[in-house]
């Protein structure tokens, strides 16, 4: 179903939290083409249009895309009064360069932001591991001394900072230097959308996707035990989404 009719059939005030990973108007498919940049930022302005009013008051709002256009996508946000919380920068452990007059493209954005600032962070859920590990091997045993007072290491690892290193689907599925056809051009690493349910909602809370493509953040609410409600356009994908779901209901059922 279009994200369009499928936002109308919804009621507002009832999502928790809201993961979308739009159009980025990088031709990696028809559903990612648009006749002008301006024509880009009028749908992407529409679709954040509609999914606001679905938000809780707790609500938070992850938002995918480059960083150039997350730049005009932030400023939107800010003037629909919704509150910053992070600009994530996804290291994707890959990058594509088709010219030599700049940096290779190795980043995505994932703006981060809330409908107040009530809202739910589970900062103790996505603990990442120490850095330096030596360090922290002595810090575990004698503590480090930090004004005054000692210090010592969290054993479920530091808090996550909003830089992720986080390898793509791309870059994982290569075998011998080439990424065979993958079912969807641009699914999402699992962990990183898991990163996201787990840090921004509870246990049976209600998560919207409305560019669902192959599922990510469906099955990510199904792993975590939170509700989901999604759409994509394209029934294939939609198709996909529904059997990655069904096998790991199976697998559930197994064990
Ligand atoms: C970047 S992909 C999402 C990939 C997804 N995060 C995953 O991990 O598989 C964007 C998706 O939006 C869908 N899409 C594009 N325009 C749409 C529209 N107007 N309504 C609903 N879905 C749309 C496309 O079919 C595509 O699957």
């Amino acid at each position: 179903m279009d994200c369009f009719e499928f936002l109308e059939k919804i009621d507002n005030g009832i999502i928790d939290l809201v993961v979308i990973d739009p159009p980025y108007n990088m031709n990696k498919g028809k559903w990612d083409k648009f006749a002008s940049q301006d024509a880009f930022f009028n749908f992407t302005y529409k679709w954040i249009d509609a999914v606001i009013p679905k938000l809780k008051d707790t609500g938070s709002f992850y938002v995918f895309n480059t960083p150039f256009n997350s730049a005009y996508i932030l400023q939107y946000l800010i003037g629909k009064g919704l509150v910053f919380q992070n600009w994530i920068t996804w290291d994707k452990r890959d990058g594509f360069s088709a010219t030599k007059k700049r940096y290779t493209n190795g980043q995505e954005t994932i703006l981060f932001f809330t409908k107040s600032k009530e809202h739910i962070f589970n900062a103790d859920k996505i603990r990442v591991p120490y850095e330096s590990e030596d360090r922290i091997k002595h810090a575990k045993v004698k503590g480090i001394l930090k004004n005054g007072e000692r210090w010592y290491p969290n054993p479920k690892g530091r808090l996550c900072g909003e830089v992720w290193h986080i390898t793509s689907e791309r870059l994982k599925n290569k075998v011998n230097g080439k990424t065979p056809k993958l079912p969807h051009a641009t699914t999402k690493p699992l962990e990183l959308i898991e990163r996201i349910v787990n840090a921004s909602s509870n246990k049976e809370d209600l998560v919207l996707d409305c560019f669902m493509g192959s599922g990510t953040t469906a099955i990510a609410c199904k792993e975590l035990g939170r509700n989901f409600i999604g759409c994509d356009s394209n029934k294939g994908y939609v198709d996909i989404a529904r059997k990655h779901l069904h096998e790991i209901e199976k697998q559930k059922k197994l064990t």
